[in-house]
């Protein structure tokens, strides 16, 4: 007997070596027709989304839930609160900081594993098209797809180290809130390739194991059985994981099922066993469609190992930890941008300080919609700037700002006034102004001109106006800093953290300041046609090729210390290896350590009909005090690349190239030119 069991532990242990693919092709072979079915689709139960397990052939359910910035409780997954309210995805984005980012994600997916969930829908990484877009706030690219691609792999890592599987949404062009499920986003080919395609295609390499198809239209056909997109996806990127539709983005049956969705959420209404089988009886879908969705999920879920670790969440646990509260902070600090920073004004010294004054939001800290998590609290910045300050002798006040005469008169008589400014948006539709509203604006004039040491924190979803960013000499971009925002404020005004973060989104001078016409955005007609007729010029790439000078630029951040460039050199173009190398130094000339974000954009030989410039790479180096450091960069073919949508392929561009690296897109420090 003994040697029996001895046997089946050793038999379990070499199958479970063979490869997710054997196994996967082993499982599908002994499924039946309803046992394959019954993977293709939702049923009600308590998580966003749920495919029960399949009890005579060991198949574990799946249990996916929302969303990208922490597990968003529903019924029966807990109390509220019983799970971190993470700064939003845009937030953490803005560290620039690869390292943090998966950090982040592995910890994040903790919170998913802990409570039974096996599938995270997360990241979103649409591009920031539309400056005032709903959701920009829940996606981690800004505006540019480079960036996109580089911040998109700590993600995935993070995330399905944990041993749950990430989900990257929305696939494709959902880029607008307004009339999303009906909207035809109506797109080249090229520009897709080289502006919406590039996060998705980081996130295949990066192993990514779902992808979610999106509610709108490209090109007038459903992005849910869209054969042309979900071609490209599976076949031009290489996807091997499934798709898996939005909530309700499934729009037929054997349309679907040949364009290549693999899952339709939350609920069998187009894929069940009889819509299915009658759709195989009658030729209209080959049963090898079928087998190859079953196969794509079931080798998703081998990759992953759900096979061979028992699940042990409890939905209903509490995921909280200090060590994620303290994480929270640390983003939220990390993720926040120096825009403004008049005669140093900061970092505040503490003991230099008698009276401080604490103006405005208290509670703006995330975005709404699926990807909205409800916080077991909110440290506010009245109670991190008091925090901060215990054991000075500081007088700390707070009002709310709502009399802004009262306010201005008690920042008169403060050593500093403080002032929190905020707006939000959410999942469903787009704000219809960037402007703060709420006179919020006028709260910042009143107090700024009653007080010249007045510091503004800004947190906003995304592109913000700030008519009066002359009139106030420190500014902070802290985005949706979630949970912790008053620790991570006071970390930074007073300088336990130098900010290191950048700009990943243009901020404007005014509403529409890239002149999108109507039939770009929102869209015209009903249903909803949007051309996306500026094709590659977005953000940015727009501001660089009208020549407009933001309110403050892509790539923008300032920090405590300075940082000078220098020795930059780049290669000749090496025909055989595909590449160039650039490599420059990089100085730390303050008094204090910091980190820099070594930026490196690329400007086309003229007659590619590519943007001025753009970036390609980025390294963010933390450097002492008077430290230097090289940064190497190696630019392949793909980076000189443009995409020929007549052969289907990338082709290098031939000509004269110029490299700039700098601290922005508008601060470059150095630049050469090379041929290809
Ligand atoms: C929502 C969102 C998607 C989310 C899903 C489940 O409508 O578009 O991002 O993951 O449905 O809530």
């Amino acid at each position: 007997m003994i040697g029996f069991l001895l046997f089946c532990v050793f038999a379990r242990s070499l199958w479970a070596q063979s490869s997710p693919e054997a196994r996967a092709q082993a499982m599908l072979q002994r499924m039946n027709f309803t046992e394959k079915v019954n993977m293709l689709h939702g049923v009600n139960g308590i998580y966003v989304g749920n495919v029960p397990g399949n009890e005579r052939l060991g198949i574990p359910s799946l249990n996916l839930q929302d969303g990208p910035q922490g597990f968003r409780i529903t019924p029966g997954t807990g109390e509220v609160g019983t799970s971190t309210a993470w700064p939003s995805s845009m937030t953490i984005a803005a560290s620039w900081d690869l390292d943090l980012l998966y950090e982040w994600a592995y910890e994040m997916a903790r919170e998913f594993k802990d409570k039974g969930a096996n599938v995270q829908l997360a990241p979103g990484i649409g591009i920031a098209r539309v400056p005032n877009a709903g959701r920009n706030f829940e996606y981690l690219c800004g505006e540019d797809p480079s960036f996109g691609a580089a911040v998109v792999v700590p993600v995935i890592q993070g995330i399905q180290d944990q041993g749950v599987m990430a989900d990257a949404k929305h696939w494709i062009n959902n880029e607008i809130e307004d009339q999303r499920m009906t909207v035809s986003a109506n797109v080249d080919e090229r520009t897709r390739f080289e502006l919406y395609y590039p996060p998705f295609e980081a996130a295949i390499k990066a192993g990514v194991l779902s992808v979610m198809c999106s509610y709108n239209r490209i090109n007038d056909v459903w992005s849910c059985h869209n054969n042309e997109t979900l071609r490209h996806l599976k076949e031009n990127l290489g996807f091997r994981g499934f798709v898996v539709s939005d909530w309700t983005a499934t729009h037929s049956t054997a349309q679907s099922m040949n364009a290549g969705l693999d899952m339709e959420m939350p609920l069998g209404l187009f894929y069940n066993e009889h819509t299915l089988s009658t759709a195989v009886d009658s030729g209209e879908v080959p049963m090898e469609k079928i087998d190859e969705s079953v196969y794509r999920i079931l080798l998703s879920m081998y990759s992953i190992g759900l096979f061979d670790h028992d699940s042990t969440g409890d939905p209903t646990a509490n995921v909280t930890s200090d060590a994620h509260n303290a994480l929270a902070r640390k983003i939220a600090a990390t993720s926040t941008v120096l825009v403004k920073n008049d005669h140093s004004l900061l970092p505040l010294a503490k003991s230099s300080l008698r009276r401080v004054v604490v103006i405005g939001d208290e509670t703006t800290v995330s975005g709404t919609g699926s990807g909205h998590v409800e916080p077991a609290y909110i440290i506010t910045p009245h109670q991190g700037i008091s925090l901060a300050l215990q054991g000075y002798n500081v007088e700390v006040e707070y009002v709310d700002g709502t009399d802004i005469e009262a306010a201005a008169e008690l920042a008169a008589d403060a050593d500093v006034a403080i002032v929190v400014v905020a707006t939000t948006c959410g999942e469903g539709s787009d704000r219809d102004t960037l402007a703060l509203g709420n006179n919020q604006d006028a709260l910042v004039s009143a107090v700024a001109a009653a007080n010249p040491s007045t510091v503004v924190s800004v947190n906003t979803p995304g592109a913000v106006l700030m008519p009066w960013s002359n009139e106030v000499p420190a500014i902070l971009v802290s985005w949706l800093p979630g949970q912790e925002a008053g620790n991570a404020l006071a970390d930074v005004i007073f300088g336990d953290v130098n900010p290191s973060a950048r700009l990943h989104i243009t901020m404007p001078n005014k509403d529409n300041e890239v002149a999108f016409t109507r039939a770009q955005y929102p869209g015209v007609g009903e249903p909803r046609e949007a051309s996306y007729s500026e094709e590659l010029l977005i953000g940015y790439r727009y501001y660089d090729a009208m020549d407009i000078t933001p309110r403050f630029c892509f790539g923008h951040g300032l920090s405590y210390t300075t940082f000078a460039y220098s020795n930059l050199i780049v290669e000749a173009y090496n025909e055989t290896a595909g590449s160039v190398s650039v490599s420059l130094d990089v100085m730390n000339t303050g008094t204090r350590d910091g980190a820099e974000v070594v930026q490196l954009y690329l400007s086309f030989p003229t007659e590619a009909g590519e943007p001025l410039q753009q970036l390609k790479m980025f390294e963010k180096v933390l450097l002492r005090a008077q430290q230097s450091a090289k940064v190497i960069f190696e630019l392949k073919n793909r980076d000189l690349s443009v995409w020929d949508a007549s052969s289907s392929s990338w082709s290098v561009v031939r000509g004269a190239f110029v490299v700039k690296v700098g601290a922005s897109s508008r601060d470059i420090r150095a630049s050469a030119d090379f041929i290809v």
